[in-house]
């Protein structure tokens, strides 16, 4: 049993413990991105979604190869700015990053949290719905565990919105939780990221209280789906370039000039 995050990515440092769940609640109410979840935002994401740190790996990969001097690079739905640091620290120096989320709370701790970081001047952050947010002028696009709470039929109009902010050459990268349409795989699973969440030190009643309360807050697709929305929304190449369990991380290219 490890209760240890893994903190080998320099972008994650070390979080306070999330103990959001762990008493019993009467009712549990939505799932909201709200001060609370803000304060131990890094430890909740590293230990509730196997494959985090490599996804933030991938970013920084995929920021080197794709960031291009004076263009934007965005991370939608920042939260406290893990992806975000990662991509001001592997781009160019004539790089903007902009990372923006809707949740004041987690605004505030992406400032805190950008603060010290040597890359912080390249970055500028927003307090912004991502369905009216302007895009332009992008190299790289960041969804990373975001999209999936976006209401569904908004979905596919925001990713023509990032497909035509991209410029050519750019890429969209796409995390996302998946589901299967096998419910014999679904169940297995599932049974599985309850096992790496009971490893990563959650009880039983935590992994049930946080379940309840993300229902129809955080409503996931299958793979199919989102490689089929990239392809709709323009992209002339897709791959999935990771997948822990039932977490996947998928990245669309829009053809060069
Ligand atoms: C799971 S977190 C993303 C994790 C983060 N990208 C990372 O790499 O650590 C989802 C984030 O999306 C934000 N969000 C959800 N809906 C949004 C919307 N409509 N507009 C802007 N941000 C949104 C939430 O406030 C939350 O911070």
């Amino acid at each position: 049993m490890t209760n240890t995050p893994d903190l080998s990515s320099p972008e994650i440092k070390r979080p306070s413990k999330d103990t959001v769940y762990a008493e019993h609640q009467v009712e549990v109410a939505p799932f909201e991105f709200n001060g609370e979840v803000a304060e131990v935002f890094d430890d909740m994401i590293l230990r509730s979604v196997p494959g985090y740190a490599l996804s933030i790996e991938l970013i920084r990969l995929i920021a080197q190869r794709y960031g291009q001097n004076n263009t934007q690079l965005y991370d939608l739905g920042c939260s406290s700015g893990v992806a975000t640091r990662a991509l001001a620290e592997a781009t160019p120096a004539h790089c903007a990053i902009i990372g923006i989320d809707n949740s004041p709370a987690m605004i505030t701790r992406c400032q805190q949290s950008i603060a010290t970081d040597a890359a912080h001047h390249k970055i500028e952050l927003r307090c912004e719905d991502l369905l009216n947010c302007e895009l332009s002028n992008a190299s790289v696009i960041v969804l990373n565990y975001t999209l999936q709470f976006l209401p569904m039929a908004e979905r596919d109009r925001l990713m023509a919105k990032i497909y035509s902010a991209l410029i050519p050459g750019g890429v969209v990268f796409l995390a996302e939780k998946v589901i299967e349409t096998d419910p014999k795989l679904q169940s297995e699973l599932t049974a599985l990221h309850l096992a790496f969440k009971r490893r990563q030190g959650y009880s039983d009643l935590e992994i049930a209280q946080k379940r309840a309360a993300l229902e129809a807050v955080l409503v996931p697709e299958t793979e199919q789906q989102h490689l089929a929305r990239l392809h709709s929304a323009g992209f002339e190449q897709s791959a999935t370039l990771q997948r822990a369990i039932n977490f996947l991380a998928m990245v669309g290219w829009k053809r060069a000039a």
